[in-house]
């Protein structure tokens, strides 16, 4: 199937390599300009370390997608070459329907990531978030790693920030501070009540945050999506984004990158890293929250993410109702190595998401919508 074992483990071995082409290491003392300062700074480039170096994929659970199959037709009756994969989301043409999702900024390697990442995006006709942008807003000498528009002029460009800092003196100014900073075309809002719960000193009031996230959807003039970050998005809270006035939920669930398995490899004390390490299969795996999601708010944009790392997962999610896909991690780590790595690991799930379009007889991603060529395997 789709998400089969043979992805992950070569995803994990590429992970184990340790040939990164853009060295995150801590730079002895005397050597260049001194590392920022910043907390936060220094938590991303551990997080991007971490990504980079260990294997940080959920375990004893899956995406989900596992349990569906889709319909193959031996007389598709149309051509490969019809085949469109072109959606609209947010306002915005995506020449596929995939974004590269949230992940890094804040200090110069980031940033060149970034860059590469965004350049990708711009060649392919993709999306692309940028990751927080809280240290940007504390201190505006890391804004530029996040400025990518002058290599992707015409992506679709997705801002972030936690919400839980809008708990923590980050406004809807601030919203739309971030928004403007990288000239996006909307603001992503992040959910990880686990990671910031398993982490040491993390935002953990999350208390009245739909009100805040409500605020700021009426605040801004580009549209707001929020995201889970790898553990899912119930029913319960779509409906309660849904009523806080979102344009789009990436329900962000469980089968991939597991972020309370990077906060257990951070984890200085055995204490923290046991707590963390219970949490290896939390989550909604991707398929099923996006079902539920689907069901629970049926007339609000979807973005599936967590996990996929085929073109077939990304069918099977068009198939479900997203109107995108998301990948993180494995983009990551063929950035690292190199563009022209990045690039043929987009072309490859394009391809694929084009030959499983073909093989079920869609010529449109309204086509892959149609009653029917889903099944849920027994
Ligand atoms: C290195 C790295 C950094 C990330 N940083 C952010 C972030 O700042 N904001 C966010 O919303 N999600 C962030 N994420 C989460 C991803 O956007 C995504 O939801 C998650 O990794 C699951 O997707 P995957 O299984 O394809 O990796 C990050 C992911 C990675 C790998």
């Amino acid at each position: 199937m789709g998400n089969g074992a043979d992805e992950r483990s070569g995803d994990r071995a590429e992970a184990a390599r340790p040939s990164n082409r853009h060295s995150l290491r801590a730079r002895p003392a005397g050597e260049g300009p001194p590392l920022l300062p910043d907390a936060g700074a220094t938590r991303k480039r551990e997080h991007l370390r971490i990504n980079l170096e260990e294997d940080v994929t959920g375990r004893g659970i899956t995406n989900g997608f596992e349990r569906y199959r889709l319909a193959h037709q031996a007389l598709p009756e149309l051509a490969l070459d019809q085949v469109d994969t072109a959606v609209t989301l947010l306002g915005k043409r995506l020449a596929a329907p995939l974004i590269i999702s949230s992940m890094t900024g804040g200090f110069a390697e980031a940033g060149a990531l970034n860059r590469v990442l965004a350049a990708a995006a711009q060649a392919l006709g993709l999306g692309i978030g940028t990751g927080s942008q809280r240290v940007a807003l504390a201190g505006a000498a890391t804004a530029t790693s996040f400025q990518v528009r002058d290599v992707a002029p015409d992506v679709l460009l997705l801002a972030n920030l936690g919400a839980v800092q809008l708990n923590y003196g980050v406004t809807p100014d601030d919203c739309r501070r971030a928004v403007e900073m990288i000239g996006a075309d909307a603001l992503v809002l992040h959910l990880n009540p686990l990671q910031e719960a398993v982490q040491p000193g993390g935002n953990t009031d999350f208390s009245g945050l739909a009100r805040r996230i409500a605020a700021v959807c009426r605040a801004l003039a580009v549209p707001v999506v929020v995201k889970e970050v790898g553990w899912g998005i119930s029913p319960e809270t779509a409906r309660l984004l849904a009523d806080a006035g979102v344009a789009a939920i990436d329900v962000a669930g469980a089968g991939g990158t597991s972020w309370s398995e990077v906060e257990k490899h951070r984890a200085a004390i055995p204490r923290a890293q046991r707590v963390a390490g219970a949490f290896a299969g939390w989550g909604i795996p991707t398929a099923e929250s996006l079902r539920l999601c689907r069901a629970a708010v049926p007339h609000l944009p979807l973005i599936s993410s967590g996990g996929l790392r085929t073109g077939i997962d990304i069918a099977m999610a068009l198939a479900l109702g997203a109107t995108a896909a998301g990948i993180a991690g494995p983009l990551l780590r063929a950035a690292a190595r190199s563009a022209e790595a990045l690039h043929e690991e987009l072309l490859v799930l394009i391809e694929q998401l084009r030959i499983a379009m073909f093989c079920t007889g869609s010529g449109t991603v309204a086509e892959l919508r149609r009653p029917g060529i889903l099944a849920a395997l027994p």
